[in-house]
Order: C-alpha cells, then structure tokens, then sequence
C-alpha cells in the first residue's frame, strides 16, 4: 500500500509585489533581484490568510480527486507561518472544508515542511492507520519579513499548495530526509521572547520586553546558499540509490523554488538537463512550504504530468532541514 495523488491544488494572493516597487523602499534593483535569484515578482496576503489558501488550494484538490472532505482522515498542514499559535492550521482548514472526519495538526520544517508533510502521510498510508490524507503546504511569510532587510525582502512570497494522497496498491519509494540543528542561525525567525530568566513571570526582567520580538527572518544568504548547492543533489543521490533509480530515470525533478541559481546549480551537478527543472519562482518568489505543492498543482494542470512519470522532489531550508522523496505520478 502507497500513497497516490489523486488531486492537486493552489491558491496565491491577489496582490503582486513586483521588484520594482521593492526597489522603491529599499535599496535594490530589478536587475540585481533577477540576477542574484531569478524572482520577478511575488504575491502578498492582504485579506487572505494562510488557512484561508490553504482551504482553497484543498477544495481544488479533492475536486479534483473526486473526494468528499468528509472522506479525509487526515489534514497535515505543513506551515511556519500559522495565522494563530494555536488553534494549528489544519484545524482551521477542517472548519472551512468540513472534514469533520479528519484529524488535523500541523507541520513546522520551514521550506522542507510539504516535503516532510509528504513523507508523513505516506508513513501513515502505508502502516495502515491512514487512507486519504489532505497535506498542504501554505504561508503568509510576508507578515514575518523584515521589510528594511534587502537581504531578505526581495526572496519571499505568500501562497498554499495541496495534494491529496489515497491508499492505493503500489510500490513503497524509500524517503531520505535530514536535519542539523546546529546551522539553525543561519536562517531564523525569532518566536514569542525567549530571553531573560524571569520566564515572563510579572515583575520579572523579562516581562518588561516580553512579546513577540519583530526582528522577521535574518539570514546568512551565502551560507544557505552553500548549504543548499551541496546537499540537495546529494540528498537526491541518497533518494534515488536508495530506490535502484538513476537521474535519467526521473521525468521532473520538482524543488523548493528558494533561488534559480540554486536550481541551475542542482542540476549541473546531478549532470541533468535543466528543461527537467521546472521552475515558477519569477512568479512567487520563495514561498516556503507553499513552493513544491504550487509547483507541482501548476505541472498537473498544464498537463506537463503523465501518468506513470516519476518525479523527484527535494526540499530544504531553516533548521537546517533537506529530504527529497521519489513518486510515480497517478493522475
Ligand atoms: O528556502 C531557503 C531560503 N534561503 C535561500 O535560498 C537563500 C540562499 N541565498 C541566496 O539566495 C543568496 O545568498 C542571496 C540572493 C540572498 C544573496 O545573493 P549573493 O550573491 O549571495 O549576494 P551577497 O549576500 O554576497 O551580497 C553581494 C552584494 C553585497 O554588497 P557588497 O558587500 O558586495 O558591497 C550586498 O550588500 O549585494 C548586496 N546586496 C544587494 N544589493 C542590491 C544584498 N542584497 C541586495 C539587494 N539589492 N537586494
């Protein structure tokens, strides 16, 4: 028993951010923002929240699969990005779609999280607990960036990704996945305080600045960037050995849309043609855990995927987390 997608879907904001109109409060340039990373422009959530997509981008899923929400037994929402603490997402993706069946939680691996989310429901589907599961990537990491950091603030966009997965007969790929918490500074994003000993306590030092602190995302670009290049066609080796499959044998290799030359690079050194690369950053931006799923609901609906492909997907990012996952297309 495996995991099959049986539906995909998408749901970006309204609002286009262009570079341009970056350049505009802070000092970049549209030339430099599409030579250093490839982005030309990225949406943001202004009335839309990361439930509210990630709801929409599930609604096209099932639609798609012919599933009634009250067929789910399971919504994992891969989000760093919630728009409450808690309740988590997912249980505000179950209110909007009625899955009153599904048990819900999220996921937090910042931009390997649909990857990570993926690899779970398959865990689940194929231990047996699990039949269909609804897995979302969605983010609203406009409201986390700091918008004076031109380090930072021309990469990332909002938007939510879905793909439904159901029971079927079929061959189990071997995931791969990694973590290294020790790279963790190189791309953060501070929660609720948790400086000072005081643990928040009235009268304690730490109660006088106590809240969220509103640094948004710092980055050390360069050491992600060197990070990603040499571990994301080596994850993707370990994936595709694991499985008895070679590069050639992979129709589309769909990643985390983090920055073009990453991509290029990736490709370079898996000495594979770029055409099978496919890319949509110049319209998104990097959205986190939102990137592989809009990617691949983007692939789906062209009708860029056969049935019977294999696709390799890789993600990476904040933790430091990567992983890629092999899987034969169904639809
Ligand atoms: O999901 C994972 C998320 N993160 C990533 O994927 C990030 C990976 N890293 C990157 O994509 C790249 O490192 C960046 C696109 C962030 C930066 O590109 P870079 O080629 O590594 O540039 P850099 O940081 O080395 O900066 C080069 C120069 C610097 O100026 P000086 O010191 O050479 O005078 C920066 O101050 O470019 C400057 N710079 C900018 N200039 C114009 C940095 N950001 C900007 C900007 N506009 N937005």
């Amino acid at each position: 028993m495996t995991g099959v997608i049986c539906g995909t879907g998408a749901c970006v904001p309204d609002r286009i951010l262009d570079n341009n109109e970056i350049a505009q409060f802070v000092d970049t340039s549209d030339q430099w923002i599409q030579e250093r990373t490839g982005v030309i422009r990225r949406r943001i959530a202004q009335t839309e929240t990361t439930a509210s997509m990630a709801a929409e981008a599930g609604r096209q899923a099932l639609e798609e699969a012919g599933i009634r929400p009250e067929e789910i037994d399971m919504i994992l929402a891969a989000t760093a990005t919630p728009d409450h603490i808690f309740p988590c997402a997912a249980c505000e993706i179950q209110e909007r779609l009625q899955a009153v069946n599904a048990v819900c939680f999220d996921l937090n691996a910042a931009c390997s999280g649909f990857l990570f989310a993926y690899q779970t429901a398959q865990a689940y589907i194929t231990s047996g607990m699990y039949r269909t599961i609804l897995v979302v990537g969605s983010e609203s990491l406009s409201r986390i960036v700091n918008w004076e950091d031109r380090g930072t603030c021309i990469l990332f966009g909002d938007g939510s990704g879905a793909a439904v997965l159901r029971a079927k007969e079929g061959r189990n790929w071997i995931p791969a996945a990694h973590s290294d918490g020790k790279g963790g500074p190189a791309l953060l994003c501070p929660g609720p305080n948790v400086s000072g000993n005081g643990g928040n306590l009235p009268g304690s030092d730490s109660a006088e600045d106590s809240g969220l602190e509103r640094t948004g995302i710092t980055m050390d670009g360069k050491a992600v960037f060197q990070f990603a290049v040499r571990k994301v066609p080596e994850v993707i080796r370990e994936v595709l050995d694991a499985n008895g499959l070679s590069a050639d044998d992979i129709d589309w290799f769909i990643l985390h849309q983090a920055n073009r030359r990453i991509v290029e690079s990736v490709a370079k050194r898996l000495k594979t043609d770029i055409e099978r690369f496919p890319m949509n950053l110049q319209e998104y931006g990097n959205t986190s855990s939102a990137s592989i799923p809009i990617l691949l609901n983007e692939m789906n609906r062209k009708g860029l995927l056969k049935k019977g492909q294999k696709l390799v997907m890789a993600g990476f990012g904040a933790g430091l987390s990567w992983g890629a996952a092999v899987l034969e297309w169904g639809i």
